[in-house]
């Protein structure tokens, strides 16, 4: 069982005094990485016009461009909404990038009501993520975006 709580208490003191925002993206997703059991890629894809470009993140070599609307990354995107994916094999258009990769929770990352980007979060397991593993994860990316904002921007 994760300690979300914890994990955002060290989140928060991981990144609210450093100003640098790549610094952040890129402790904010080792910070994950290694907390979290049974996942074997971990990592942001950043809003760029009109599609996702990867950006930092912990495992395999990934696929660069996501157009919105696209696999679970692009439908996060473009829906706002978290997408917990139990079996990638029976989501529509699901991009493969680690053919390890069974099952995925990709939530959007929001300033206020505007989408900058989204966390991926990979699993070689079936129906890894449970609804508890959804509201943790969710509760991070809203401690990283709020700190994020304040501290000057996004990556
Ligand atoms: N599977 C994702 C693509 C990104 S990789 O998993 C790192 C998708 O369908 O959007």
């Amino acid at each position: 069982m994760i300690d979300y709580r914890l994990l955002d208490a060290q989140l928060k003191a991981l990144i609210e005094d450093e100003p640098d925002a790549l610094a952040n993206a890129a402790n904010f997703v080792a910070l994950l990485y290694n907390a979290i059991d049974d996942i074997n890629w971990l990592g942001i894809y950043v809003l760029r016009g009109d599609e996702l470009v990867l950006g930092p993140f912990q495992g395999q070599t990934a696929c660069v461009h996501i157009p919105l609307g696209k696999g679970v990354c692009g439908t996060a995107a473009e829906t706002l909404q978290t997408q917990r994916v139990r079996d990638v094999h029976e989501f529509p258009g699901h991009i493969v990038c680690d053919a390890a990769s069974r099952s995925e929770i990709v939530v959007p990352l929001k300033f206020g009501d505007e989408l900058v980007g989204v966390l991926d979060i990979d699993s070689p397991s079936l129906d890894r993520f449970s609804e508890a593993d959804q509201t943790g994860v969710e509760m991070l990316c809203r401690t990283y975006s709020e700190i994020a904002g304040r501290n000057g921007g996004f990556i």
